[in-house]
């Protein structure tokens, strides 16, 4: 998968050179390019910004230069995610879909977001004779000083479904999230006694049966208290 990210931040994506994403990017399955946004401003004080038409607090981003950026990125099917908090809220199952992509471009956000036109301008599917899909999405109901942290987010949590990039993709298949409200079973491992707190002793049995009746009840129990 190609992934692209622009941002007046790029140092904020330092931490996808580490772990299962930075070893997917290092074997080749993802081929990712962070771009510095400020390099597309050419006016004097190298602006990325400007105030609101309409008048209010903020600034806006300004969209000429967001053009000159995104331009070169937007190759044929390409899925374009503008990072707002008024997009469409991030969960699981645009995690799955999101993994079947072939090119993502993350639009990252800052002050009180991109001039609109930038959206509308993309969001013809057939722009320039390609395929582009326009995306906003939101991580969650609060407010981030900008779109780099919640691009991670969304970047860890859709690249870990490709196949190839989880260690062992058994753990897909058992892990929480997979639908909506449901929580995993808690774990444990060596020592059975630590702290004076046992391991439940049912997990130490080697009965598989009873084993899988009692993380359905303690997954249930979990659910009904946090989803
Ligand atoms: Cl994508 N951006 C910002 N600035 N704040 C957020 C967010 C995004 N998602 C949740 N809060």
């Amino acid at each position: 998968m190609k992934i692209d990210a622009v941002t007046i931040f790029p140092d904020y994506f330092a931490p996808l050179q580490l772990s299962l994403v930075g070893k997917a990017s290092q074997s080749g399955i993802l081929d990712i390019d962070i771009h510095d946004l400020r390099q597309f401003a050419s006016n004097n004080h190298h602006a990325v910004d400007d105030t609101p038409y309409g008048g209010g607090a903020g600034m806006v981003m300004l969209p000429q230069i967001w053009g000159l950026a995104l331009d070169p990125l937007m190759a044929d099917d390409t899925d374009l995610i503008i990072l707002t908090p008024a997009g469409k809220r991030f969960d699981q199952s645009m995690a799955v879909q999101l993994s079947k992509a072939s090119h993502l471009v993350f639009a990252c956000g800052r002050y009180e977001g991109i001039d609109d036109r930038v959206r509308q301008h993309y969001s013809n599917q057939m722009y320039m004779n390609k395929n582009i899909r326009v995306h906003e999405i939101s991580i969650g109901d609060y407010v981030l000083g900008g779109g780099e942290v919640a691009a991670l987010v969304i970047i860890e949590a859709l690249t870990r479904l490709i196949p190839g990039v989880l260690g062992n993709p058994e753990s897909l298949n058992e892990e929480s999230h997979n639908e909506d409200g449901y929580r995993e079973y808690p774990n444990y491992t060596k020592p059975a006694v630590w702290r004076e707190l046992a391991v439940p002793e049912i997990l130490l049995s080697g009965n598989h049966g009873e084993i899988a009746k009692w993380r359905n009840a303690a997954a249930q129990k979990r659910s009904k208290e946090n989803g």
